[in-house]
């Protein structure tokens, strides 16, 4: 098993939902963490609890991944004590609307195009090529069920999130001679500040998703990637989709 204890993890969307349940699973295991999002006020105060909590280092960076200019400058700027990044999370991302194609705001399709494959890819550029110099690293992605199966006003999301499927997989062929390991650990329903996000603040809307039935949380993600991120050398999760109980797939649940 490998241990995280003074290990360095990099996580996006560490503000809130999966992200965060991620910083607070890796400082459990004794890791540092490099804390980015683009509410600098709430990483503040993650850092501030975590730090309380657990003996270990927290950096905050204020970090939009879908600005490529800001991403390039944060990364390649991290002090010396940082710049060893042992995993990298890739977990920001938003899902805009669940319209149908010819009825959608194409504003939503480039958020979301930006932030969950443009996004993901220029954070991944940055950080692998510090693992290659090391031969050493892993780096996970937090895909979807979406990137398994489509849902009808999920085309964007879900292209994005099949996207990510594709970039885990090209690039874990790319890493295998540099000692990089590449996992998706690919959630169904979770009930974090996801919803609320997808239609643009309406609460109402965004609880009824999980009307009757018990969504996972963000603590339940985080569970499958400490697993993923603590397997042996020689061990690679590739993929593990994990899903609610009463949820079989993308669009089919059980509601009490
Ligand atoms: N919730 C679900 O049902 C579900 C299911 C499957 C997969 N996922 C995936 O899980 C990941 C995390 O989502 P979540 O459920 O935890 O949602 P969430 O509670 O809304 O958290 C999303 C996080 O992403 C960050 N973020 C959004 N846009 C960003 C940007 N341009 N640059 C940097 N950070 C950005 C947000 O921080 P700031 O706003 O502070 O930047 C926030 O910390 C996403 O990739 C999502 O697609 C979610």
């Amino acid at each position: 098993m490998v241990m995280l204890k003074n290990k360095i993890v990099f996580i996006t969307g560490a503000s809130a939902g999966i992200g965060e349940a991620c910083a607070y699973a890796f400082a459990n295991e004794g890791a540092n963490l490099i804390l980015t999002a683009r509410r600098l006020d709430r990483l503040q105060a993650i850092k501030e609890e975590i730090e309380d909590r657990y003996s270990v280092k927290v950096l905050v960076a204020k970090l939009d991944v879908s600005n490529r200019s800001e991403v390039i400058s944060v990364i390649n700027n991290l002090d010396e004590q940082w710049m060893n990044i042992d995993i990298l999370v890739n977990n920001a991302g938003l899902g805009r609307g669940i319209n149908k194609l010819h009825e959608d705001n194409p504003e939503g399709w480039d958020e979301m195009i930006d932030t969950n494959v443009k996004g993901l890819l220029i954070v991944t550029k940055e950080v692998v090529k510090t693992m290659v110099r090391r031969k050493r690293g892993h780096v996970i992605n937090i895909g979807s069920i979406a990137g398994h199966q489509a849902y009808p006003g999920g085309s964007v999301y879900c292209a994005t999130k099949h996207a990510v499927r594709a970039i885990t997989e090209s690039l874990r062929m790319e890493m295998l001679e540099h000692n990089v390991k590449v996992s998706t650990i690919d959630p169904g329903m979770v009930e974090t500040e996801f919803s609320e996000v997808r239609f643009y603040g309406d609460k109402e809307k965004a609880k009824n998703v999980y009307n009757g039935l018990k969504p996972l949380s963000g603590e339940d993600v985080a569970e499958t990637v400490i697993f993923c991120a603590t397997r042996p050398k020689h061990v690679n999760i590739n993929e593990i989709i994990v899903m609610p109980s009463a949820q079989a797939s993308a669009m089919i649940a059980y509601r009490e």
